[in-house]
Protein backbone atom coordinates (compact mmCIF):
# COMPACT_ATOMS: atom_id res chain seq x y z
CA UNK A 1 0.00 0.00 0.00
CA UNK A 2 1.32 3.42 -1.06
CA UNK A 3 1.25 5.93 1.98
CA UNK A 4 -0.63 8.71 -0.29
CA UNK A 5 -3.61 6.10 -0.19
CA UNK A 6 -3.69 6.14 3.01
CA UNK A 7 -2.82 9.92 4.35
CA UNK A 8 -4.04 12.92 2.33
CA UNK A 9 -2.52 15.37 4.50
CA UNK A 10 -0.48 17.17 1.46
CA UNK A 11 2.09 17.44 3.63
CA UNK A 12 3.60 14.08 3.34
CA UNK A 13 3.66 12.07 0.04
CA UNK A 14 5.91 8.97 -1.34
CA UNK A 15 9.49 9.78 -2.30
CA UNK A 16 9.68 10.42 -6.50
CA UNK A 17 13.21 10.18 -8.52
CA UNK A 18 12.91 13.87 -9.08
CA UNK A 19 13.52 13.64 -5.25
CA UNK A 20 17.36 12.41 -5.41
CA UNK A 21 19.43 16.13 -5.74
CA UNK A 22 17.13 17.77 -2.88
CA UNK A 23 18.02 14.30 -0.92
CA UNK A 24 22.09 14.99 -1.49
CA UNK A 25 21.85 18.28 -0.73
CA UNK A 26 19.50 18.12 2.46
CA UNK A 27 21.40 14.88 4.00
CA UNK A 28 24.90 16.40 3.40
CA UNK A 29 23.99 19.26 5.77
CA UNK A 30 26.21 19.94 8.58
CA UNK A 31 23.32 20.19 10.93
CA UNK A 32 21.73 16.29 9.31
CA UNK A 33 25.14 14.94 9.57
CA UNK A 34 26.11 16.18 13.33
CA UNK A 35 22.40 15.37 14.81
CA UNK A 36 22.31 11.84 12.84
CA UNK A 37 24.33 9.03 12.12
CA UNK A 38 22.89 8.62 8.47
CA UNK A 39 26.04 8.69 6.71
CA UNK A 40 23.96 7.44 3.35
CA UNK A 41 23.19 8.56 0.06
CA UNK A 42 26.16 10.96 -0.20
CA UNK A 43 25.45 11.51 -4.27
CA UNK A 44 23.00 11.58 -6.83
CA UNK A 45 23.10 7.99 -8.12
CA UNK A 46 23.15 6.44 -4.08
CA UNK A 47 20.09 8.91 -3.25
CA UNK A 48 18.42 7.41 -6.60
CA UNK A 49 19.03 3.71 -5.53
CA UNK A 50 17.61 4.29 -2.33
CA UNK A 51 14.44 6.17 -3.78
CA UNK A 52 13.75 3.38 -6.16
CA UNK A 53 14.49 0.96 -2.86
CA UNK A 54 12.14 2.66 -0.53
CA UNK A 55 9.54 2.80 -3.36
CA UNK A 56 9.35 -0.83 -4.42
CA UNK A 57 9.50 -1.49 -0.05
CA UNK A 58 6.27 0.38 -0.19
CA UNK A 59 5.03 -1.53 -2.73
CA UNK A 60 5.41 -5.12 -0.87
CA UNK A 61 2.29 -6.33 1.01
CA UNK A 62 3.75 -6.27 4.23
CA UNK A 63 6.20 -4.15 4.10
CA UNK A 64 9.44 -4.03 7.14
CA UNK A 65 9.78 -0.40 5.67
CA UNK A 66 7.75 2.80 5.11
CA UNK A 67 9.67 5.98 4.48
CA UNK A 68 7.00 9.81 3.88
CA UNK A 69 8.74 12.20 2.40
CA UNK A 70 8.32 15.70 4.00
CA UNK A 71 6.99 18.46 1.64
CA UNK A 72 6.70 22.43 1.38
CA UNK A 73 5.38 23.41 -2.19
CA UNK A 74 6.18 20.41 -3.37
CA UNK A 75 9.95 20.16 -2.88
CA UNK A 76 11.73 17.50 -0.35
CA UNK A 77 12.60 18.94 3.27
CA UNK A 78 12.29 15.95 5.36
CA UNK A 79 11.22 12.58 5.98
CA UNK A 80 10.05 10.19 8.64
CA UNK A 81 10.14 6.92 8.63
CA UNK A 82 9.32 3.39 10.26
CA UNK A 83 12.12 0.59 9.51
CA UNK A 84 13.44 -2.59 10.51
CA UNK A 85 10.03 -3.77 11.03
CA UNK A 86 9.94 -7.33 13.19
CA UNK A 87 6.90 -8.95 14.48
CA UNK A 88 5.23 -6.22 16.46
CA UNK A 89 8.22 -3.84 16.88
CA UNK A 90 9.75 -1.14 14.31
CA UNK A 91 12.31 2.10 14.69
CA UNK A 92 11.68 5.27 13.83
CA UNK A 93 13.74 7.87 11.35
CA UNK A 94 13.67 11.47 10.91
CA UNK A 95 15.00 14.44 9.94
CA UNK A 96 14.21 17.68 8.58
CA UNK A 97 16.11 20.56 6.64
CA UNK A 98 17.04 23.21 8.97
CA UNK A 99 15.41 26.61 7.54
CA UNK A 100 11.67 24.53 9.22
CA UNK A 101 13.00 24.06 12.27
CA UNK A 102 10.84 25.18 15.51
CA UNK A 103 7.37 25.47 13.36
CA UNK A 104 6.01 22.14 14.84
CA UNK A 105 6.64 19.91 11.51
CA UNK A 106 8.40 17.23 12.87
CA UNK A 107 6.46 16.78 16.03
CA UNK A 108 3.50 16.31 13.49
CA UNK A 109 4.77 14.22 11.36
CA UNK A 110 6.01 11.73 13.85
CA UNK A 111 2.19 11.72 15.31
CA UNK A 112 1.13 10.76 11.60
CA UNK A 113 3.94 8.22 11.15
CA UNK A 114 2.66 6.73 14.83
CA UNK A 115 -0.59 6.47 13.36
CA UNK A 116 0.02 4.98 10.43
CA UNK A 117 2.15 2.56 12.03
CA UNK A 118 -0.06 0.79 14.06
CA UNK A 119 -3.31 1.29 12.14
CA UNK A 120 -1.45 0.01 8.66
CA UNK A 121 1.48 -1.75 9.57
CA UNK A 122 0.33 -3.61 12.58
CA UNK A 123 3.09 -2.30 14.83
CA UNK A 124 2.70 -2.04 18.76
CA UNK A 125 6.17 -1.10 19.96
CA UNK A 126 8.62 1.67 18.90
CA UNK A 127 11.82 2.20 19.10
CA UNK A 128 13.91 5.34 18.67
CA UNK A 129 17.73 5.76 19.51
CA UNK A 130 18.99 9.40 20.00
CA UNK A 131 22.34 10.95 20.42
CA UNK A 132 22.64 12.29 23.71
CA UNK A 133 23.07 16.09 22.63
CA UNK A 134 20.36 16.11 20.33
CA UNK A 135 17.75 17.89 22.59
CA UNK A 136 15.28 18.62 19.50
CA UNK A 137 15.43 15.18 18.78
CA UNK A 138 14.70 13.81 22.22
CA UNK A 139 11.81 16.58 23.05
CA UNK A 140 9.79 15.61 19.70
CA UNK A 141 9.54 12.26 20.85
CA UNK A 142 8.31 12.99 24.24
CA UNK A 143 5.82 15.30 22.70
CA UNK A 144 4.84 12.28 20.78
CA UNK A 145 3.95 10.11 23.98
CA UNK A 146 8.01 8.45 24.04
CA UNK A 147 9.03 7.30 26.88
CA UNK A 148 12.84 7.56 27.96
CA UNK A 149 14.16 4.12 28.54
CA UNK A 150 17.81 4.72 29.51
CA UNK A 151 21.17 5.10 28.02
CA UNK A 152 22.67 2.37 25.33
CA UNK A 153 26.04 2.27 25.48
CA UNK A 154 28.29 2.13 22.59
CA UNK A 155 25.39 2.19 20.40
CA UNK A 156 26.01 4.17 17.72
CA UNK A 157 29.64 4.32 15.85
CA UNK A 158 30.19 7.95 14.20
CA UNK A 159 33.16 9.53 12.73
CA UNK A 160 35.67 6.74 13.98
CA UNK A 161 34.18 6.52 17.74
CA UNK A 162 31.46 4.92 19.55
CA UNK A 163 28.83 6.62 20.80
CA UNK A 164 25.78 6.12 23.60
CA UNK A 165 22.24 6.70 22.29
CA UNK A 166 19.58 7.74 24.72
CA UNK A 167 16.59 5.23 24.40
CA UNK A 168 13.19 6.11 23.52
CA UNK A 169 10.08 3.74 23.44
CA UNK A 170 6.19 3.95 22.22
CA UNK A 171 3.98 1.45 23.28
CA UNK A 172 0.63 1.82 21.56
CA UNK A 173 -2.28 1.61 23.05
C1 LIG B 1 15.00 16.95 15.59
C2 LIG B 1 14.19 17.62 14.49
C3 LIG B 1 13.59 16.56 13.60
C4 LIG B 1 13.07 18.45 15.15
O1 LIG B 1 12.21 18.94 14.12
P1 LIG B 1 11.32 20.25 14.36
O2 LIG B 1 10.26 20.26 13.31
O3 LIG B 1 12.20 21.43 14.46
O4 LIG B 1 10.69 19.92 15.79
P2 LIG B 1 9.43 20.65 16.43
O5 LIG B 1 9.38 22.07 16.02
O6 LIG B 1 8.22 19.81 16.14
O7 LIG B 1 9.74 20.49 18.00
C5 LIG B 1 11.03 20.79 18.51
C6 LIG B 1 10.98 20.83 20.02
O8 LIG B 1 12.32 20.74 20.53
C7 LIG B 1 12.59 21.86 21.35
N1 LIG B 1 14.00 22.18 21.23
C8 LIG B 1 14.68 22.59 20.14
N2 LIG B 1 15.98 22.76 20.42
C9 LIG B 1 16.12 22.45 21.74
C10 LIG B 1 17.22 22.43 22.64
N3 LIG B 1 18.46 22.75 22.24
N4 LIG B 1 17.00 22.05 23.92
C11 LIG B 1 15.77 21.70 24.34
N5 LIG B 1 14.68 21.69 23.52
C12 LIG B 1 14.86 22.06 22.24
C13 LIG B 1 11.66 22.94 20.83
O9 LIG B 1 11.48 23.97 21.77
C14 LIG B 1 10.41 22.11 20.56
O10 LIG B 1 9.76 21.78 21.77
P3 LIG B 1 8.46 22.62 22.30
O11 LIG B 1 7.42 22.50 21.23
O12 LIG B 1 8.08 21.96 23.57
O13 LIG B 1 8.90 24.05 22.47
C15 LIG B 1 15.08 18.58 13.64
O14 LIG B 1 15.71 19.47 14.51
C16 LIG B 1 16.10 17.84 12.81
O15 LIG B 1 15.82 17.37 11.72
N6 LIG B 1 17.34 17.71 13.32
C17 LIG B 1 18.43 17.05 12.59
C18 LIG B 1 18.13 15.59 12.32
C19 LIG B 1 17.80 14.83 13.57
O16 LIG B 1 18.19 15.19 14.65
N7 LIG B 1 17.06 13.71 13.39
C20 LIG B 1 16.71 12.84 14.50
C21 LIG B 1 17.77 11.85 14.74
S1 LIG B 1 17.40 10.82 16.16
Amino acid sequence: MQVTEVLTDLQYRDFKLADAMQLVSHLNAREIQRDTTISFPLNLKDAQWWISYVNDCAKRSNPTEHHFAIQVDGKLVGSVALINKVEHRAELGYWLAKDYWGQGMMTDAIGHMLEYGVEHMGIHRIFAPVLPHNKASSRVLEKNGFEAGGVLKDYFYKDGSYINALSYVYLSK
